[in-house]
């Protein structure tokens, strides 16, 4: 199933219960742009650093900052570093036993057959309000305005490049957390995910 969406939206824990709740594989796809975003902060061109990933780079502690999130959506926009992506994450949405991705481009490039697609948005206060909860206590001198200037400026370049630009498949159903809390957004994913399932599941 594929799950896109803006920053800070809520697709990251949706995603994560409702492949726990039907037992699906989870793969969050940020976290690749993340990780080729942080080699070419280390000084890397981004197609080698694309090409070079390994599992271990989507594990590392220093991917969720401010700075290593701009640097993925920069990378993000050139088309020859998402051709370098494109293989692992089919790969991974094929693994038998079902497979969750969320995020931005997977229900209308990754995988245009997912059984289902969901596209989560929230206002950009709410967003950044959320947002600056996550980080505020590893970056105490972050502010709200600077958060929501930072998504604004993610989300403008992560829709307008010409490469896979983030938009809901035709297909998706539109989900808007702002007035949701995360029991609620969960409850309706799920109940998204098991209209479209095929009844045996
Ligand atoms: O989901 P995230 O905030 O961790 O993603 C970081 C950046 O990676 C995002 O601003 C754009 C890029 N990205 C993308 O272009 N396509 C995806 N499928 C996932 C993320």
């Amino acid at each position: 199933m594929a799950i896109d969406g803006p920053a800070a939206a809520g697709k990251g824990t949706i995603s994560k219960a409702v492949a726990a709740h039907f037992g699906f594989a989870h793969l969050d796809t940020g976290l690749i742009y993340r990780a080729t975003g942080r080699r070419v902060l280390d000084g890397e061109d981004p197609l080698q650093a694309a090409r070079a990933l390994v599992p271990a780079d989507l594990a590392r502690g220093d991917l969720r900052t401010p700075e290593v999130a701009q640097a993925a959506s920069r990378v993000a926009a050139l088309p020859e570093v998402r051709a370098a992506l494109v293989n692992f994450q089919r790969e991974f949405a094929r693994r038998a036993g079902g497979a969750v991705l969320d995020g931005r481009d997977i229900g209308t490039v990754i995988c245009p057959d997912a059984e289902a697609k969901l596209f989560v948005t929230a206002s950009d206060e709410v967003r950044a309000a959320r947002r600056l909860a996550e980080l505020a206590p590893r970056f105490p001198d972050l502010t709200l305005a600077k958060v929501l200037d930072d998504l604004r400026a993610r989300d403008a370049r992560d829709a307008e490049r010409e490469a896979a630009p983030m938009r809901p498949a035709k297909d998706a159903v539109q989900l808007d957390t702002s007035k949701m809390d995360i029991g609620e957004a969960v409850a309706a994913a799920i109940r998204v995910v098991q209209d479209r399932l095929p009844p045996s599941a």
